[in-house]
């Protein structure tokens, strides 16, 4: 049995934390890892991991994370953030080694930095578990040249959620794997059959946060020639986004757009059962896109960006359609032509549900635990 523990900068209920919840419960009765989750902030992660049982220990500190943020932030400040980060780190390796660990798995890039301070304190391997593009556009050029240099001399594995993402990193001489964020086995919320052309309803699921575009679906409807009947942003502001919101309420109000702004939902489930339309636009490659998968798994018609993680899950005219990212002309242009088509809406959800049983969590927990087998050197443990 590998004791593997999940080292994360935030309890924020985001994307990757997200992931990180639905892995570690798929691990919860694995035979081959034991895992625990580290957290360095209180939030609703936590009381989310305990309700599913697993072990999870917050070594809560004043550490402000956001003072290491994306590009923009002075290279002061960075360095002082970096300080920190290592301080924090020494601490963490204290809790590591009681907890008897065999591998320290980071899943975030603070993480990183933290977990690479901790892992060599505790003597234990580290792997990064990578949910980010490590790349010029997200980080700033000189973050991400740091980042993919550390991530390479600090870990001995990486996971990564994408093709896209692996490629973005040095793996040289490293143990890496590719492990989608799977979605959950539980029952599809029961949907509405398409409807008609004039009552068409179209949701966008994700953080409210520039990169993942919605302004571009705000821009997209006014180019429509028949706007559909209801349109629902579902996400939440949680890391200094929420100047955002407001200019897209601000948007919408000057465009004449009737939108829902849902805000943050635990459970999308029953936006995607009352949606025909799925729409996802990030404007920056998007590195996994789970929420494709989820709109897909619902058996909506999905239309996403042509970039990054959805351009592996989408196979266009199949089980979805694509559109270059930050382009509302050719958003419009797709959007257009589902609205038209109920037939093709009906096709398109039909396989996207078949295409997401792809995505499974079962495979994403398989996956992590060959590398981390891999990782600690380990043979597979046989089963009892
Ligand atoms: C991050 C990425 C997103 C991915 C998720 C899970 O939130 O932005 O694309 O789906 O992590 O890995």
């Amino acid at each position: 049995m590998i004791r593997a523990v999940f080292l994360s900068h935030t309890a924020a209920p985001s994307g990757a934390e997200l992931a990180t919840l639905r892995l570690l419960t798929a691990l919860r009765d694995s035979d081959a890892v034991a895992a625990s989750m580290l957290l360095t902030a209180p939030g609703p992660l936590l009381d989310l991991m305990r309700a599913r049982r697993i072990p999870v220990t917050l070594c809560d500190t004043d550490f402000d994370s956001r003072s290491l943020t994306i590009a923009g932030s002075g290279a002061g400040r960075l360095i002082t953030g970096a300080v920190e980060l290592v301080r924090l780190g020494a601490r963490l390796g204290g809790a590591v080694r009681a907890d008897g660990a065999d591998v320290l798995v980071a899943q975030s890039t603070k993480a990183l930095l933290m977990g690479a301070v901790a892992a060599r304190r505790a003597g234990v391997p580290l792997v990064w578990q990578v949910h980010d593009r490590v790349s010029a556009e997200y980080f700033g050029r000189p973050l991400a040249v740091v980042l993919r240099v550390l991530g390479w001399a600090a870990v001995r594995g990486v996971v990564a959620n994408s093709r896209a993402t692996l490629r973005t990193l040095h793996t040289r001489g490293r143990f890496s794997v590719v492990a989608y964020p799977g979605v959950e086995d539980t029952a599809a919320a029961g949907r509405v059959p398409q409807r008609d052309p004039g009552a068409v309803r179209i949701a966008m699921v994700g953080r409210l946060t520039r990169w993942k575009g919605q302004d571009v679906l705000l821009r997209a409807l006014t180019l429509m020639r028949h706007r559909p009947s209801a349109v629902h942003l579902v996400g939440g502001t949680f890391f200094d986004e929420q100047d955002y919101r407001a200019e897209l309420e601000r948007t919408a109000a000057e465009l004449g757009l009737t939108v829902d702004f849902a805000g943050h939902v635990d459970d999308p489930a029953l936006y995607y059962a009352q949606a025909d339309i799925a729409v996802h636009c990030s404007v920056l490659p998007e590195p996994f896109g789970q929420v494709v998968v989820e709109a897909m798994r619902a058996g909506c018609a999905v239309v996403a960006a042509d970039a990054g993680g959805p351009a592996e899950i989408v196979r266009p005219e199949v089980d979805g359609l694509l559109t270059p990212p930050g382009d509302p002309v050719a958003l419009a242009a797709a959007l257009d032509r589902l609205v038209a088509d109920p037939a093709l809406r009906t096709r398109l959800g039909a396989a996207a549900r078949d295409r997401a049983a792809d995505f499974g969590i079962a495979a994403t927990a398989r996956a992590v635990t060959g590398l981390l087998e891999q990782v600690v050197g380990r043979q597979a443990v046989p089963a009892r």
